[in-house]
């Protein structure tokens, strides 16, 4: 095919064309179509590190029968589902001594808590935290919303949806906060293989509400876009503890509602000297759309806002002197844990997966274990902002 036989329109569908069949065709191999991501069952390592208990006690508390049992495998050891781990943790919780131990949700008044990540630098690691946040927090017994707030839908691909198909009549959080006839929120969350995570994904249709917001503010004012993310929120308010925002890389109206949402903000920040540039404007050009919206009626108290270092190369001395320089700056505003940069990280990616999908087996153990270690000791130490909020 020449490129000058055809108009740009036609020739670049057909590329979409080839493109979208030759990956629904790579799907169907690997997942066929009635298949569902499931999440593999944990080993009783794995499920005690995640009840926060220690692993003989784990096995005692089996064995004098004070927790469910769960299924064995043909070599006699214990393996969990998520379902098992839900019901030991409010078996243990109806006995424990203080209120919280083993269901670290909400409580009474606790506010929900809502959790933007962003950054318009792209890939500074922002799908891959939100989606190891939302799973790490509903594997350790949070009621989880992961809205995918991107076009690009990467954190929905993640979760084994794909938008050409599993969207193709809309579905993301689009419906919900559009300005004509929006449909309940409720309508686009879809539970997930992981008990205590939901989705609400997103496809290139999240576009159209930065195509319609400036028609809307004409009509009622920055009034009638800021609040919308919140507001849908608010139906199901009662239904989750937290919801973790994938943002995508752009200060859109839509980016710019979700903030006004969040209790928490975490800045991504991949450690080079380039990408602390394009966050200063970043940081610079927020506050300033942000400072509009506070003029225009927007409630923008939240209760704490973090830059997390991300890909950060252990031993890479470049990166190591811009994190010394981002704290010796930000000071406590930066995370005391950073993400590293791992192979298991981004080969779990290639198959859709997150570390937390992943079987061990399937990796160098070493590189397995030092990135799971960052990314739990990044997610719990939000995990205690979570419970540093609810005054705990
Ligand atoms: N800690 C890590 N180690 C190795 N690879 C990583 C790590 N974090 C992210 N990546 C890889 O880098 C790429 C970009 O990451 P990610 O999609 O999370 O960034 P992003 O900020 O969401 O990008 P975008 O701005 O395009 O939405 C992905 O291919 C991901 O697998
Ligand atoms: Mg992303």
């Amino acid at each position: 095919m020449n490129d000058s036989d055809l108009d740009l329109d036609t020739a670049i569908g057909q590329y979409a064309e080839l493109l979208a069949a030759n990956l629904q065709a790579q799907r169907e191999a690997h997942f066929p179509p009635d298949a569902r991501k499931q999440m593999r069952s944990l080993t009783s390592g794995e499920a005690a590190e995640l009840l926060h208990v220690d692993h003989t006690y784990l096995r005692k508390l089996h064995r004098e029968g004070k927790i469910p049992e769960v299924e064995m495998t043909a070599g006699n050891h214990r393996r969990y589902t998520l379902d098992d781990l839900w019901q030991i943790r409010e078996a243990l919780e109806s006995k424990a001594k203080k209120p919280g131990t083993y269901l670290p949700g909400r409580r009474g008044d606790d506010p929900l808590q809502v959790i933007s990540v962003v950054n318009f630098k792209g890939g500074s690691g922002k799908t891959t935290t939100s989606a190891h946040l939302a799973q790490r927090l509903a594997l350790t017994g949070y009621r989880v919303l992961a809205v995918d707030l991107d076009p690009q839908a990467s954190l929905s691909a993640l979760h084994g949806i794909q938008p050409e198909v599993d969207l193709a009549d809309g579905g993301t959080l689009y419906d919900a906060v559009r300005y004509d006839a929006p449909m309940p929120i409720r309508d686009v969350i879809r539970k997930t293989y992981m008990r205590g995570l939901d989705l609400i994904p997103g496809n290139l249709e999240l576009m159209e509400f930065e195509h319609e917001t400036p028609a809307a503010i004409a009509r009622g004012g920055a009034r009638a876009f800021f609040a919308r993310v919140r507001d849908a929120l608010d139906e199901v308010e009662a239904d989750y503890d937290v919801v973790v925002i994938d943002c995508p890389p752009q200060l859109g109206f839509l980016t710019m509602s979700a903030l006004s949402a969040s209790t928490g903000v975490l800045v991504t920040v991949h450690p080079q000297m380039l990408d602390l540039m394009s966050m200063s404007q970043f940081l610079r050009m927020t506050s300033d759309l942000l400072s509009v919206i506070r003029d225009a009626g927007a409630d923008l108290r939240f209760d704490w806002l973090r830059f997390l270092p991300t890909r950060y190369k252990v031993g890479d001395a470049p990166q190591t002197e811009v994190i010394a320089f981002i704290r010796g700056l930000f000071g406590r505003a930066v995370l005391v844990n950073q993400m590293v940069e791992s192979t298991a990280i981004s080969d779990a990616g290639l198959t859709k997966q997150t570390l937390y999908e992943a079987e061990r087996k399937d990796f160098t153990r070493a590189t397995f274990d030092r990135a799971i270690d960052s990314m739990n000791a990044v997610n719990d130490e939000i995990a205690a902002l979570l419970q540093k909020t609810w005054g705990r």
